[in-house]
């Protein structure tokens, strides 16, 4: 049995029932985050709840959880009575339910949803993973992390369909911004690490937040420079940034062999900071 919170109910996920007028359902009018957890450690916590609050504000949703405490305290029955120790928890606020109008409504309280998902291992990654570049179509909000991703569903689908893990776009000047479900980095000459600036044009992820922190300190280059496919070209290595899979290497970019589709040292030495990042942590549930 997978149970899920909804609006201050805990319920199977079967019996969950959002109203057809829900604004994330006609509108994507609505936010979400998503947090890994291990060993009943939640990873990351404090920048996903930042980003959370961002997200919200950005759009004018007003916060359901007036003090977060209360949010922790959810996450940590759902995970208890799922009997899950590891897993990934999808925290998804839409504005609510109204009759259909583009106009906000006012007085109308967020739908909340926590679903809890298993970690996934749809995929050998060990050896590093193929991307292919492509257009990037979505719109000039994508700091937000709003539902509205049908963007990055064709994209991820036009991935699969290529043999590719991801599809780094490309704006107009044919620079890199992200991928559909992930941030990109490349290691250059001089063993800088570039990875697109967080604005308006990425998500700022909190892996690629985390990995900029961690290789700072660590006495790493890394530079928060658009790259393009000139840069592309001539790479040494290039890897991915996500919650889902943490830092992952890319070995094949457009069908081109990146440092002869061997992991990159650079990656490798970022591999085991994060991981190990990721391990001190202590957000007990
Ligand atoms: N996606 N860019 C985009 C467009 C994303 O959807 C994601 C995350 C990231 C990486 O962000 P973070 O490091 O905070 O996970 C970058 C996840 C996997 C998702 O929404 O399913």
């Amino acid at each position: 049995m997978n149970y899920c919170y909804l609006n201050g109910r805990y319920v199977t996920k079967v019996k969950t029932k959002i109203s057809v007028e829900d604004r994330g359902f006609n509108f994507s009018d609505s936010v979400y985050e998503l947090i890994q957890f291990r060993n009943n450690t939640l990873y990351n916590y404090s920048k996903h709840l930042t980003r959370l609050s961002k997200s919200l504000e950005e759009v004018s949703i007003a916060n359901p959880f007036k003090n977060f405490n209360s949010l922790f305290l959810i996450i940590k029955y759902l995970i208890r009575m799922n009997k899950y120790n590891s897993g990934y928890i999808y925290i998804q606020i839409s504005r609510g339910e109204a009759a259909r109008n583009h106009l906000f409504p006012t007085n109308i309280k967020p739908n909340v949803v926590i679903l809890l998902y298993p970690l996934r291992r749809d995929m050998d990654v060990s050896k590093g993973v193929a991307v292919k570049t492509g257009a990037d179509i979505r719109w000039k909000k994508c700091n937000i992390k709003s539902t509205s991703l049908l963007a990055n569903v064709l994209g991820k689908q036009f991935a699969k369909e290529n043999g590719v893990y991801e599809i780094w776009q490309l704006n107009e000047k044919y620079e890199v911004t992200e991928g559909t479900t992930s941030n990109s980095f490349i290691v250059c000459n001089e063993n800088i690490i570039y990875t697109h600036p967080k604005n308006e044009y990425i998500l700022g992820g909190v892996t690629r937040d985390t990995v900029i922190e961690i290789a700072k300190v660590n006495g790493l280059k890394i530079s928060e420079t658009p790259f393009n496919l000139k840069h592309i070209e001539k790479c040494k290595e290039a890897f991915l940034t996500s919650t889902t899979v943490g830092v992952l290497p890319v070995t094949i970019i457009n069908k081109r062999l990146v440092s002869d589709g061997d992991i990159g040292g650079i990656t490798k030495h970022l591999m085991s900071l994060y991981n190990n990042h990721l391990t001190q942590q202590l957000n007990q549930i």
